[in-house]
């Protein structure tokens, strides 16, 4: 059993220590669910003030970004690249920070708890493998810290991938 250690209260000491338990965990496997799974559940128990935290994952035949690992309630399953939060940050491949999702046009409201939002593209080698989302009940919970945090993290688990 993984045991999660408490995270320095400043936001980018509490991400550089997240980066090294992230390595650890993800150390020795190179499954891209099994791995994504355990980033997800990791970023849920570990950061405050989230309601949800998973992956959107590229689903080749589609095209459509397809519910993956994940903590929080039942999501929805599949999103337009284009569409919502998620298909924004994966059509542009960049990192969208929402501090308030009621305010973005195009937002897909899967839990009513969700107030601001954020989503990092994971993209290995030039091809979007798919999304890391992550939902607050807080309004403007997210910002420039937790983007860089988060973009830190993401390349932690491209790495794990081998
Ligand atoms: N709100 C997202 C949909 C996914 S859920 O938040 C888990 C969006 O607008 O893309």
């Amino acid at each position: 059993m993984h045991t999660l250690n408490e995270l320095p209260r400043d936001k980018g000491a509490a991400y550089a220590e997240l980066a090294q338990q992230l390595r650890a965990l993800l150390a020795g496997e190179q499954d891209l669910i099994a791995n994504a799974a355990n980033m997800a559940a990791l970023l849920y128990w570990s950061l405050p003030d989230l309601n949800w935290a998973g992956f959107y994952l590229v689903e080749p035949r589609s095209g459509e970004l397809l519910l993956g690992p994940f903590q929080g309630k039942p999501a929805c399953v599949r999103i337009a690249v284009g569409r919502g939060v998620c298909g924004t940050a994966a059509a542009r491949r960049e990192t969208v920070v929402v501090p308030d999702v009621h305010a973005f046009p195009g937002h897909i409201a899967c839990d009513s708890a969700s107030n601001s939002e954020i989503v990092v593209p994971v993209v290995r080698d030039g091809r979007l493998l798919g999304v890391l989302d992550l939902d607050s009940p807080l309004l403007a919970r997210f910002d420039d810290v937790d983007a860089r945090g988060l973009e830190r993290l993401v390349q932690v688990f491209l790495e794990s991938l081998g």
